[in-house]
């Protein structure tokens, strides 16, 4: 026996790239994966071997089961204060999220509610969360700053992610989503100088990997986005952008001139930027959550497939456009609404988001010399969509420590 390890055995389907030290899952590449049966093992918290070890301090019988790289989202809005059900009702009566937006709701609602909650009340919601994100095999989550909208706010906000990555399980990302609504009293030019001003305060604490923007009518425009593009760039960080989501505004081919790392949302993407996307080394990642919830337009999907690109799904999670935690279901959503194949969503929800974080070294994929990071499912992998609505995980696994069981799937574990 040896302490802390860990072993599979008999799992149905393992998922498996097509080759090791892959950045990335594009072009033929997504449907090569393969869902063989087998076993692996687990030393040291990485993957050690693709068979079991029966001399594993803890074993676990995977009969019946997909065993699946920990699922990745790269796009949540965590940690944010309280909820924004009265616009959903307005929503599914017809009202427009630009016009809730501009009556005092939206984003700017959340900044209100962030701005009055104490830190451990904002904290215990995310950690709530967070734990719910686990038991539907989240073990590597994004979060953004944004309801901040102003320096101390955002500050703030960032702060906030930090002790929320300290306090859970899964490891988390920090992005500065720095330029998400106009806050009062400036122009969109003004509060770009702000931002500037404030970035090496940003960057001070340690935490920070990624920019983002919203481009939108009722937020920012091109000329910020491009911005914000040269001040990631200069201070070493990732861009990433809300781009494309209620209207078209061309924003892919700026997003691309200044190396954007994803570009996010796409409903109203034009087809002419899809094929650039395609080519380059820029994710585009889809949210159907806020699409279905929102009426959204439908990001076309299988024409970035077709094109090339590095497509990744992740749940938005926020108050507003995309109250949804559950990658499985957003796995549903999208194999739904885009007609994806089983392996198109789960490359989305693995080594793709993996890469859109900068993590694919480590992370997002079955492989020898990985973090052990797993999702053990109850069913094989094609029922993650079909079975809509359901959670599949029977446990979760970070650095090869179980995080999560199933009350009725703990008779799997064995230790020893
Ligand atoms: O990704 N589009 C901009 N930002 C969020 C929504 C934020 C909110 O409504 O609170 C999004 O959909
Ligand atoms: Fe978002």
């Amino acid at each position: 026996m040896s302490a802390g390890s860990l072993s599979f055995a008999r799992a149905a389907q393992i998922l498996r790239p097509p080759a090791d030290g892959l950045p990335n899952l594009r072009g033929p590449l997504v449907e090569q994966q393969s869902l063989a049966p087998g076993g692996l093992s687990v030393h040291g918290g990485l993957i050690a071997a693709l068979h079991p070890d029966p001399d594993s301090g803890l074993v676990v019988d995977a009969s019946d089961c997909a065993l699946v790289p920990g699922l990745i989202d790269c796009h949540t809005h965590l940690p944010f204060a309280g909820w924004r059900a009265n616009e959903y009702d307005q929503k599914v009566r017809g009202v427009p999220y630009e016009e809730i937006s501009r009556s005092g709701g939206g984003i700017a609602a959340s900044a209100r509610a962030l701005a009055q909650a104490p830190d451990e009340a904002v904290l215990g919601q995310a950690a709530g969360l967070a734990r719910e994100m686990l038991a539907a095999g989240t073990t590597t989550f994004e979060c953004k700053s944004g309801y901040g909208l102003s320096r101390a706010g955002e500050l703030r906000a960032l702060a906030l992610a930090a002790a929320l990555g300290e306090a859970v399980d899964q490891s988390t990302t920090s992005t500065g989503l720095l330029a998400h609504s106009v806050p009062e009293g400036y122009t969109a030019d003004g509060w770009m100088d702000e931002v500037e001003a404030m970035l090496p305060e940003v960057l001070g604490l340690g935490s920070v990997s990624a920019l983002d923007i919203f481009v939108e009518s009722i937020a920012f425009s091109n000329r910020e986005l491009r911005r914000m593009g040269e001040l990631a760039a200069g201070a070493g960080l990732a861009l990433r952008c809300h781009v494309e989501q209620f209207a078209t505004h061309r924003s892919v081919p700026v997003a691309l001139s200044v190396g954007a790392r994803s570009v996010d949302h796409l409903a109203q993407i034009h087809p002419d930027d899809i094929g650039p996307v395609g080519e380059a080394q820029c994710a585009t990642v889809l949210l159907p959550g806020a699409e279905f919830l929102g009426a959204e337009s439908r990001a076309p999907a299988r024409a970035l497939l077709e094109a090339g690109a590095i497509l990744v799904l992740a749940t938005d999670a926020n108050p507003g456009t995309s109250p949804v935690f559950s990658l499985p279901l957003v796995i549903g959503l999208a194999v739904r609404l885009y007609g994806l194949s089983p392996r198109e969503a789960l490359a989305a929800v693995t080594l793709n988001a993996a890469w859109t974080l900068g993590l694919e070294h480590d992370r997002g994929s079955i492989e020898v010399g990985k973090r052990a990071d797993l999702v053990l499912l109850d069913a094989p992998a094609e029922h993650v969509a079909y079975r809509f609505g359901r959670n599949p995980v029977a446990a979760t696994f970070i650095a090869g420590e179980p995080v999560f069981v199933r009350d009725d799937q703990a008779w799997r574990l064995t230790r020893r």
